[in-house]
């Protein structure tokens, strides 16, 4: 139809799945603006089925590149190559990408390649550290190099890419699109019009009355040592007798085999698999802290009112950590513990932590990634 804006959608892992799903199933609720296509990698598999089941989308091209135990050169050169004949057969006007995975920087370098204009989802954040996130910090960074329009979800962000000349008029606020998904899903629980769907969860803290933790973990940067570190932080945590952790364990290898054998069998630590999302959102609401190195966990906890300590030494989500709600506790075992008692300990420390607040979006990202596509469009075509 002319006028329609040709768009496709390309995401490969859970977090980008997340994320993008509510600004697909918004424009697909626009037929008459939108002719909406999604290609997904499948970097991830199962983690990305979860999600794509959760919301219902199903993809126009599932290139299935995940292979266990993946190298980044690997998965890198994977997915490029399968992306071509895609891009090369839907010619859309808009390749969409989200965030900073190998599948980010692919699609964002695939479109640039077949000379189709790139949309930036969840652009401009910053830790001026190449080495961390790694290699998230360059994929994020190139793929904002190589986009023609960038939505950035706070103005912080926006403020980053101005420092590197990005032409403001290419630059969108429109807050994050995660928080879309987030605040969709935590209304429902609140009025039982969804509900976790998965009783076993209901076991947690329940009979004991301990304190609920929830964890989570997969940094590469903290391969080795860093994961040591956070485990037999864990380990002392769960020795105190009153809390009861919950950790959802990362899929990859390297995550796993430390995880497993550091701290399977701990009496008050429960490993279980990764949680589909409404579980998993569900899972915070009723946790009293997040213990977490994810990015999109970071910007959940403060809209849910879930005091949040961050496992890494650095953060392109400084939002929450200004507003102290947030606190950032690195990969040092001492300083974890530290973090987890005070919190524990001093309910006015807990108190001031656990406030209810939006810095990364107010649930209508998807709307405005709308509005912004439109007229960037027609300013292309004029
Ligand atoms: C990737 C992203 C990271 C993102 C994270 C979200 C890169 C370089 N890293 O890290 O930025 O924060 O996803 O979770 O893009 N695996 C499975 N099943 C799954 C998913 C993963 O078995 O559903 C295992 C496989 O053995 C796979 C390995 O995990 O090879 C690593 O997956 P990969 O996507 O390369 O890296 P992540 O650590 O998941
Ligand atoms: N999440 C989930 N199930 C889990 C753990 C996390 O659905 O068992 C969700 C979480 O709510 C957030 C996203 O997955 O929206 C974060 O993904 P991840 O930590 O893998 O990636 P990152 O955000 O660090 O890139």
């Amino acid at each position: 139809m002319p006028g329609m804006l040709k768009t496709l959608f390309v995401f490969g892992t859970r977090p980008e799945a997340i994320k993008l799903c509510p600004v697909i199933l918004h424009m697909k609720s626009r037929p008459e603006e939108f002719d909406v296509r999604v290609a997904v990698t499948a970097q991830h598999r199962q983690m990305l089925d979860q999600v794509l089941e959760a919301f219902r989308v199903t993809p126009d091209y599932d290139l299935n590149t995940m292979t266990p135990g993946q190298t980044l050169a690997s998965s890198t050169a994977r997915i490029l190559a399968a992306l071509e004949p895609v891009y090369l057969d839907s010619r859309p006007g808009i390749v969409y990408v989200q965030g900073d995975t190998t599948t980010t920087l692919c699609g964002a370098l695939g479109a640039f390649y077949a000379r189709i204009p790139v949309g930036h989802i969840e652009a401009g954040l910053r830790t001026w550290d190449l080495a961390q996130p790694f290699p998230e910090e360059m994929n994020r960074l190139v793929t904002g190099r190589l986009a023609a329009i960038h939505f950035a979800a706070t103005e912080g962000a926006r403020r980053n890419l101005l420092r590197e000349n990005v032409a403001s008029e290419t630059i969108h606020v429109t807050g994050n699109s995660g928080i879309d998904a987030l605040l969709y899903v935590r209304d429902r629980l609140v009025s039982g019009e969804l509900t976790s769907g998965e009783p076993d969860l209901a076991r947690f803290g329940a009979k004991t009355g301990k304190r609920l933790i929830v964890v989570t973990a997969h940094r590469r940067e903290s391969f080795g040592g860093g994961f040591e570190n956070i485990c037999r932080a864990l380990q002392a945590i769960a020795r105190r007798g009153d809390v009861e952790i919950v950790y959802p364990v990362h899929r990859n290898p390297n995550v796993m085999g430390p995880v497993n054998k550091y701290l399977g069998g701990i009496p008050d630590i429960h490993l279980i698999e990764p949680l589909d999302y409404v579980p998993f959102v569900d899972l915070m609401r009723r946790a009293h802290l997040l213990l977490t190195d994810s990015g999109g966990i970071q910007e959940e906890g403060p809209s849910l009112g879930k005091p949040v300590i961050v496992m890494r030494e650095k953060t392109e989500r400084p939002e929450a950590i200004e507003a102290g709600t947030a606190v950032m506790a690195g990969t040092d075992e001492h300083r974890i513990i530290a973090e987890v008692t005070r919190l524990l300990e001093d309910p006015e420390a807990s108190h001031a932590m656990s406030r209810v607040h939006n810095p990364y979006g107010d649930g209508h990202a998807g709307e405005r990634i709308a509005a912004a596509s439109l007229s960037f469009f027609r300013r292309v075509q004029a």
